[in-house]
């Protein structure tokens, strides 16, 4: 007997293809750009710098006393979706760049699944330093963290922010939500200056260790894909 499958069915199929794809085999993200090689108004990059500065003055952190790097930011400073993991882990400490990592090669498979690359997202973490054994940053380390993080996105001025995984999503909307009721839900938020849009989903980490989830993230995607197709972004 010949089953039939819709068009949906076929998407999902192509999504998880194209997410689980070499993965064990390639743990190098994709599509990294560093932020000089994007022109943009020198009044951003100006504030961009002085606000990796700000971060890098910041004393008394313990995290920095075990990182190598600072960990700023990734992708294109004028995209106007911007996307917030939770903080570096061993690879990205190593590079100075977040999610480049095997979390980083499912991000960049997940961008690529609603045709969204590092040319046209602006990417950073909670915190900015690793902290040590990849444990969550404290409630200490993201509330340091969090007047940078704000700025930072007032800097960039996304339309879309995406907040990836519950500490990106508890240091945003606060700690009464829990991540399986909060993602895919759109919510308006004023941060500083930006108004954007706010969409929560899983962080790809947690993807890898719950593959099952998977099906659940693609719905989020779906959502974005749509969001930025009807602001024209
Ligand atoms: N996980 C994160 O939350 N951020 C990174 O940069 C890498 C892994």
């Amino acid at each position: 007997m010949v089953k039939k499958i819709n068009n949906n069915t076929i998407k999902l199929i192509k999504y998880y293809n194209l997410i689980n794809y070499n993965l064990i085999y390639n743990n190098q993200a994709i599509n990294r750009y560093k932020n000089n090689t994007f022109e943009i108004p020198e009044n951003k990059a100006k504030n961009l710098d002085k606000l990796k500065n700000s971060i890098t003055n910041i004393k008394n952190c313990e995290l920095k006393k075990s990182a190598t790097n600072i960990v700023f930011s990734d992708g294109n400073p004028d995209a106007k979706i911007m996307l917030i993991g939770e903080g570096p882990g061993a690879n990205e400490d190593q590079e100075g760049l977040p999610f480049v990592g095997r979390a980083g090669t499912l991000l960049d498979k997940m961008l690529a699944s609603i045709s969204l690359d590092r040319k046209n997202v602006y990417i950073t973490n909670v915190v900015n330093y690793r902290p040590p054994e990849n444990r969550r940053p404290t409630e200490e380390e993201i509330s340091r963290y969090l007047p940078y993080l704000k700025k930072h996105i007032e800097i960039i001025d996304p339309k879309i922010l995406v907040l990836l995984g519950s500490t990106a999503m508890n240091a945003i909307i606060g700690n009464r939500v829990v991540i399986s009721k909060a993602r895919g839900q759109w919510s308006e938020k004023k941060i500083g200056e930006c108004k954007t849009s706010v969409i929560v989903t899983f962080h790809p980490a947690f993807l890898m260790r719950q593959p099952a989830q998977k099906k659940m993230a693609w719905i989020d995607l779906k959502m974005i894909r749509e969001r930025k197709s009807k602001l024209k972004i």
